[in-house]
């Protein structure tokens, strides 16, 4: 059996969980998102998501790891549980999939992390990402996107993984930080923050039934929960650190880079006053951004950095990624990491191709994945968890840390009872707009 790697610090596995959970979803839909959906309002509705529902979840996927002390398909077996082998192998899964597309968007990251320095995109955004999107650049720049995965899982949990984080992580906060302190300067700095930020508690009321499991879907992503990163983060954790207190400050920072996002992107677009796109996640937003770069002074720097940070935020997601199946592979047939790590990665390139050449195809990727697979993992997780292995967990959880039995028990309780409710209504809701776009339900029958 090939020998359990760990992480060298706590600090080390911080930032490498940070690492994975803060990534396109933060800096891309949840701005929009906010925007959208009710300004403040939303932040309230957000917070209450992913502090509810999401932190007791990640203490989840945390239990599973740092107890059986293994990648997530073996883990379940280890622990005495083989027949819910099929949970960690739909996760393993989960992280395979989505790292096909997810390596696509992080092609475009590079292509215009490029295009900034020789002002590519500077003239008709528009039609530069139309391009670029999908084709030719976009397989190229997915094919870098993987290779430089790739480079980084192969030298290994500490020599990889977390030598890279610790860079990466900081260096996202201090640039984000710094560009909102640019933007703060911009002539439309005030109406961004408006746009941004002002509570309309009439918009969130209208549309509370759809928004609320929005939330809650976009804390599951946003955290990496569902995806098995954080059973194989935890398991390379030392028996003497704290679980709850670990991932409450995982979760702080993740909310702490999301809203700062928010600070950073709305000024830049309301600089220039142009049009401000209704969602996030998508080929509208790159393009408004850009086209703002195209025209703010020293636009080339400002969108230099922002597409660097998001080049960080992207990578140190893609790794965690990649490392769930690699490490199943490496711990279950010893075979060697690197070979492992290779083979794996190229795959997931191939896997990639079909997105790369149509965004079409990109968003059925992200719509199984986001609307079906997360919650299903999720689901799965949490009544392993909350029912079937339920002491084990309360004495896991309870190991390392000076939290005393009536917060384990009452996070049972709450993982038994009130997440699975949150989920279901997310899945419910996921299935439903998969059919309406499908074209197999003309409109919602559910919460409509
Ligand atoms: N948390 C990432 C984001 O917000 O962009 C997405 C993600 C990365 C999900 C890595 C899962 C994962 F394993």
């Amino acid at each position: 059996m090939a020998e359990q790697e760990s992480w060298t610090s706590r600090i080390g596995f911080i930032f490498a969980a940070v690492g994975s959970a803060v990534g396109l979803g933060n800096i891309w839909s949840f701005p929009f998102q906010t925007a959208s959906n009710g300004g403040a309002a939303f932040i309230v509705v957000y917070l209450v998501a992913v502090f509810l529902i999401g932190f007791p979840a990640m203490l989840v996927e945390f239990v599973i790891g740092r107890r059986s002390e293994r990648n997530p398909v073996d883990a379940f077996a280890d622990l005495g549980y083989g027949g819910w082998t099929i949970a960690g192998a739909l996760g393993a899964f989960t992280s395979f999939a989505t790292l096909a597309f997810y390596s696509v968007v992080g092609g475009w990251v590079l292509i215009y992390i490029v295009g900034s320095a020789t002002g590519a995109y500077f003239g008709d955004a528009a039609a530069y990402f139309g391009s670029v999107a999908s084709g030719p650049t976009a397989l190229a720049a997915h094919a870098v996107f993987m290779a430089i995965t790739i480079g980084i899982v192969a030298l290994g949990v500490t020599g990889g993984i977390e030598r890279t984080t610790k860079v990466m992580v900081p260096s996202i906060f201090v640039l984000l930080i710094g560009l909102a302190i640019w933007v703060f300067t911009l002539p439309g700095a005030d109406a961004g923050y408006g746009y941004y930020l002002s509570p309309d508690f009439g918009e969130l009321a209208a549309n509370f039934a759809t928004i609320v499991p929005a939330a809650v879907g976009q804390a599951f992503f946003t955290l990496s929960l569902g995806f098995s990163v954080m059973i194989i983060y935890s398991s390379y954790l030392g028996r003497d650190d704290s679980l709850p207190a670990d991932g409450g400050a995982i979760v702080i920072i993740n909310t702490l880079v999301a809203i700062l996002a928010g600070l950073v992107v709305f000024p830049i677009l309301f600089a220039i006053g142009g049009e401000v796109p209704e969602a996030g996640g998508s080929g509208t937003a790159f393009t408004a951004l850009a086209g703002a770069f195209g025209q703010l002074p020293a636009g080339a720097i400002v969108g230099f950095v922002f597409f660097m940070v998001l080049l960080f935020a992207a990578l140190s997601s893609a790794i965690s990624l990649l490392e769930v199946p690699v490490s199943y592979v490496v711990q279950h047939y010893d075979y060697e990491r690197s070979a492992v790590t290779v083979t794996m990665g190229v795959v997931i390139f191939l896997l990639g191709i079909p997105p790369a050449m149509g965004t079409g195809i990109l968003g059925w990727y992200n719509d199984i994945v986001f609307q079906f697979l997360l919650p299903l993992v999720v689901l799965l997780l949490i009544v392993f968890v909350g029912w079937v292995a339920a002491d084990l967990s309360a004495d896991e959880l309870s190991q390392g840390s000076s939290v005393g039995s009536s917060f384990t028990g009452a996070w049972l309780w709450w993982v038994r009872l009130v997440v699975p409710i949150a989920i279901v209504l997310t899945f419910l809701l996921g299935i439903q707009s998969l059919l309406i776009k499908g074209g197999v339900l003309a409109s919602p029958v559910f919460l409509g």
